[in-house]
């Protein structure tokens, strides 16, 4: 393969294409189920927007509520719950969705494949997990299954945003390896946010 940086831009797209393309795009990945060292599964499904129940739907935007509302509301920004339930409603949107053993939903990742600053990658919007479903490793299995991903179609980096005032997740984040992006706003800015990334390269 072409070393990275001389890939063009058409040539970056073309692997964002393909991922977009696929109908399963974790496919060849063994996704589908997850135990806890306690002996606790999990099954896991794959979702592009179109395909998601009203239901379900529905649900992880209650989650985020649940979850994130009270970061956003100690900003500037606001919780602004219409931008939220637009953005989960979009045709981009992927989800891998957590099921419990009864087949209740308790956590899901939401993503896109997506051009960003000149770099192919995977867009982490969403990762929600159910208060009483944490520390159990789903996020981390959640977060292993989009990097594998995103390597499996060539993809550059996985990418998101997080809150300042959320600790956890970005102690979360932390631990799995993710730093600070170099389009992240500097200290200078005063952003609210940061935007961590993974080199999915090497
Ligand atoms: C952040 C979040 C996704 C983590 O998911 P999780 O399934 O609980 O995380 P895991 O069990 O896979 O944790 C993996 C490692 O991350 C670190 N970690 C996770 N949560 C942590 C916390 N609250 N405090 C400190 N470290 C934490 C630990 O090192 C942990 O390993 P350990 O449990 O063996 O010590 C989950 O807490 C969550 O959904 N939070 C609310 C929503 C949110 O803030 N989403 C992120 C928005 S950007």
């Amino acid at each position: 393969m072409a070393n990275r940086d001389e890939l063009s831009t058409t040539a970056k797209q073309k692997y964002i294409e393909a991922a977009a393309r696929a109908k399963n795009p974790l496919e060849t990945l063994p996704y589908s189920s997850f135990t806890t060292s306690a002996g606790e599964e999990f099954k896991l499904h794959f979702r592009s927007r179109s395909e998601l129940d009203a239901k379900t739907q529905k649900w992880t935007f209650k989650l985020a509520e649940q979850n994130v509302s009270g970061y956003y509301k100690q900003l500037k920004m606001g919780w602004k719950p219409k931008v939220k339930q637009a953005e989960l409603g979009k045709n981009w949107a992927r989800f891998l969705v957590a099921q419990n053993k009864d087949k209740q939903p308790v956590a899901y990742t939401m993503f896109r494949f997506d051009m960003d600053a000149g770099d192919c990658v995977l867009y982490c919007y969403e990762i929600q997990i159910s208060p009483e479903y944490r520390r159990k490793g789903l996020g981390k299995f959640m977060m292993d299954t989009l990097e594998a991903c995103a390597r499996h179609w060539q993809l550059e980096k996985v990418m998101l945003t997080v809150l300042n005032n959320n600790e956890s997740s970005l102690t979360f984040f932390k631990a799995l390896g993710y730093v600070k992006d170099e389009t992240s706003p500097d200290v200078l800015e005063e952003a609210d946010y940061e935007i961590l990334s993974k080199s999915m390269l090497g």
